[in-house]
């Protein structure tokens, strides 16, 4: 069935779910829509969509639309949410979920209230780095998961969202009131949610935040560098450097008790897989490893962050026609738990030590 959908935010990131959905043989895009009439009409006219609203409610209640694909900021995440869940929508929508953990709350219950499928767009364990790495885990390749990290950097201060805020249109993301809080709602839920997915679903119980506003003197709202020291339920901790002051390579490590694995790059959507493993590499890595390098023999496209949106999309689409959500489809519950992350690591921040994390647990795994 043709999946008929709109787009609320016609930005920087609504491009990437609308090439996703003009490409995929079972969506159509039917309409945008964006409080800047120029933002709407250049999406409509890239995309060849047919109507356009600078009013995003209007699109809300367009009764032919199935489902919407909400690229705002995130202030008006919840309230777009759970209007469009009002209006019988599915809904996908972008991260962060939320602006704070009682707004994903109420999200998770209108959710789970309805039947609609909803996704969320923490992409990354669409990268074939975190596919193998989770393969190779589940496989037993380096034995009981001890330690975690994952380390990156990138200066945004030369970005003119920073240099020069009341120029670009886009420096919502340096406005804690509309982004929710700095880098750890902008960049960390990503990576917070890889390592969740590669894991397992692993729950995390605690974390232990440094969080720094290093330039804290043009924009004291929004912090800008951060450690977090997690304690997951495995047993084993996690650890995140994530800023956006210093400049350095993308590095992700997991320690077990036989071996060790590496995903490095120069960036989040670069990664390649290596290390030694004493345990049992599954029979398919095994015989795609390149020297030192562990690869899943499928061929990846050059684009890799416009693929992982293909995957998403191609997700979204097909739990609205099966009725029933993706396995591997980021959902609401993992969102939600995010949030909860996030919002102890601000506690933890203000506070020092380490602060317990509100968990919940997904439908499925609660039974087992
Ligand atoms: N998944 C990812 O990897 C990823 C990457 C970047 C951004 N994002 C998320 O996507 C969302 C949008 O980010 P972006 O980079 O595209 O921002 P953007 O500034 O490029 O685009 C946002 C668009 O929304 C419009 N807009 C703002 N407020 C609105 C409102 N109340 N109603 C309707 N339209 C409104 C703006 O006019 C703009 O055209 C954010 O939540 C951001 O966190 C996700």
């Amino acid at each position: 069935m043709t999946v008929r959908c709109g787009i609320i935010g016609c930005g920087v990131i609504s491009d990437m779910h609308a090439k996703a959905l003009s490409h995929h043989v079972d969506a159509e895009i039917m309409a945008c829509a964006d409080l800047v009439q120029k933002a709407a009409q250049q999406t409509a006219v890239r995309f060849s969509i047919p109507q356009i609203y600078t009013n995003p409610r209007e699109l809300l209640h367009n009764g032919d639309l199935d489902a919407v694909v909400i690229c705002v900021p995130p202030k008006w995440h919840a309230e777009y949410f759970l209007e469009a869940l009002a209006e019988g929508k599915h809904v996908l929508i972008e991260k962060p979920l939320a602006m704070n953990l009682a707004e994903a709350d109420r999200m998770v219950d209108a959710t789970m209230a309805g039947n609609r499928i909803v996704g969320v767009a923490l992409i990354h364990r669409y990268l074939p780095a975190y596919r193998i790495l989770r393969d190779m885990i589940r496989g037993g390749a380096i034995g009981r998961i001890m330690h975690s990290r994952i380390s990156l950097g990138c200066d945004m201060y030369n970005d003119t969202r920073f240099r020069a805020p009341d120029e670009d249109p886009r420096s919502w993301l340096v406005d804690r009131d509309v982004a929710g809080g700095g880098i750890l709602m902008s960049s960390s839920v990503h990576f917070l949610s890889a390592i969740s997915y590669v894991l397992d679903n692993v729950h995390i119980k605690s974390v232990d935040a440094k969080i720094r506003r290093l330039h804290g003197e043009a924009f004291p709202d929004i912090e800008d560098d951060i450690d977090l020291r997690m304690e997951l339920a495995s047993e084993s901790e996690f650890v995140l450097h994530d800023s956006w002051v210093a400049n350095q390579p993308f590095q992700v490590d997991f320690t077990g008790d036989h071996g060790r694995l590496t995903a490095s790059g120069p960036n989040w959507s670069c990664l390649k897989v290596s290390g030694i493993c004493l345990g049992t590499v599954p029979d398919s890595y095994a015989k795609n490893m390149n020297g030192t390098e562990f690869r899943d023999g499928k061929s990846h496209r050059s684009d890799i962050s416009q693929s992982c949106f293909d995957c998403l999309i191609a997700d979204f689409i097909q739990s609205i026609n099966q009725g029933v959500p993706a396995v591997d489809m980021p959902n609401i519950i993992h969102a939600r738990n995010m949030q909860a992350v996030i919002d102890a690591a601000y506690r933890s921040g203000v506070k020092g030590g380490a602060e317990a994390i509100h968990w919940q647990f997904e439908a499925a795994r609660e039974a087992q």
